[in-house]
């Protein structure tokens, strides 16, 4: 069955960047009506919307009166999505004004509903933005947290329409949980870490690993499209940012545990998805190291780095906070990979340890995994091989589970 977008569009600069968003939709084979407000038409016409969507476009309620357009387009849609969301519009939203067709359509509406705002940071940050967007929230909407960057003229901060590509994997995500899925993660802080942290051991040399950051990257949009407010730290990962989370970036190891344990002081949920280096050189060059004229290797002496996983499962921040931690593991002859599972979770004292079979070497890069999440409490759960957005919403499923204990 065709799924039933609902494009609206509120009168920001960013509306140009919804034209993208509306392509992603349509070549993906979703069916799209367009609602322009009359501000957003003044920024992009009615032939553009019309001639992207392959439907007749209206910002008004006295267009085909007959068809009700005002109610039947919110209630037949699987999704509404507002980019951009202006601060009028949000505001309208929050007050149930109902002045034009989009307003109408956000009123009839019974499907999940996707704000992503664009907008000066002073509008943003404004006590009244602030009071509507937690409105929306509470109330179910999923309100993206905009991006950071260049706004509208020389100046730059918190404002910016996240990346298209990225909101439309945000509302994919939700319309994949379908109709019914409650934005589970609304009102939780959750932080997650990605990527390979680099060990430097002069200005352009480092000890790295393969993390690709793909899984970290995949758990940070499912909390997002779950309605959480995601702050996703990444080492070294070249991956477009998440849309509507807050991306902070680390190199080394030490770097990252300063990053997580400053976030995990407010976080409801931790999940360390993260290859930290375990060793990093006990001494870094500040010039290139040189080749020795007689052919002879330096030598690298290691020094162990903090375990981040073990120190915030240990010494909690909050002791209700929930603690994923992954591991790695190739069976060997102590035990079975799952057997060091076991063994690991109560070593690092974390909640929940998801736990991939790498003996392959196939998890690195690739967009699929496969693992058993253990659960301190003795719970096991297969997941069977799949996506890495599938194990993520799995691993997210775990942690709500454990929130309502
Ligand atoms: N981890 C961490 N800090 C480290 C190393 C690992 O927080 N210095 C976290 C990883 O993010 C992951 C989990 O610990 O969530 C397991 O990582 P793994 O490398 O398998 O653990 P090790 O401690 O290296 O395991 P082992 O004791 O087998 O060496």
């Amino acid at each position: 069955m065709t799924t039933r977008v609902v494009l609206g569009v509120s009168g920001g600069i960013a509306a140009y960047k919804a034209c993208e968003l509306l392509r992603r939709f349509t070549e993906s084979g979703h069916d799209v009506t367009v609602v322009p407000t009359a501000s957003a038409l003044e920024f992009v016409g009615t032939p553009t919307w019309a001639a992207l969507s392959g439907k007749p476009v209206s910002s008004e309620v006295w267009h085909d009166v007959h068809a009700v357009p005002h109610v039947q387009i919110g209630q037949h849609a699987d999704v509404v999505v507002v980019a951009p969301a202006t601060a009028d519009l949000l505001a309208k939203a929050a007050h149930g004004l109902a002045d034009d067709l989009l307003t109408n359509t956000l009123l009839t509406a019974r499907c999940p509903v996707v704000f992503a705002p664009a907008m000066h940071t002073e509008m943003w940050e404004h006590p009244a933005t602030r009071a509507n967007v937690a409105t929306l929230r509470q109330r179910g909407a999923v309100v993206i947290e905009p991006a950071e960057g260049r706004l509208t003229g020389a100046d730059t901060g918190k404002g910016r329409l996240p990346d298209p590509a990225e909101i439309f994997e945000l509302v994919r995500g939700v319309l994949d949980r379908g109709a019914d899925a409650s934005l589970d993660l609304a009102g939780r802080t959750v932080v997650v870490s990605a990527g390979g942290t680099r060990e430097y051991l002069d200005p352009v040399r480092f000890l790295g690993n393969r993390s690709s950051g793909l899984q970290g990257y995949a758990l940070a949009r499912a909390a997002a499209s779950r309605g959480a407010h995601v702050t996703l730290i990444s080492a070294n990962v070249s991956l477009p940012d998440p849309a509507g989370v807050s991306v902070v970036r680390v190199e080394t190891t030490a770097q990252l545990r300063d990053a997580v344990v400053a976030a995990t002081a407010t976080a409801d949920a931790v999940v360390m998805a993260a290859a930290p280096a375990d060793f990093r050189p006990t001494a870094v060059s500040h010039a290139k190291i040189k080749k020795a004229a007689d052919g002879s290797a330096p030598a690298i002496e290691l020094e162990q780095n903090p375990d981040i996983l073990a120190e915030i499962s240990h010494d909690r921040a909050r002791a209700e906070a929930v603690i994923v931690g992954f591991a790695a593991e190739t069976g060997d002859a102590t035990g079975s990979v799952l057997d060091l599972g076991r063994a690991k979770l109560a070593r690092k004292g974390c909640d929940l340890l998801v736990v991939n079979d790498v003996s392959g070497g196939a998890v690195f890069g690739s967009s699929d995994n496969e693992a058993v999440v253990l659960g301190s409490d003795g719970a096991s759960v297969e997941v069977p091989h799949g996506s890495k957005t599938a194990l993520s919403h799995v691993i997210w499923d775990e942690v709500v589970r454990r929130f309502a204990d």
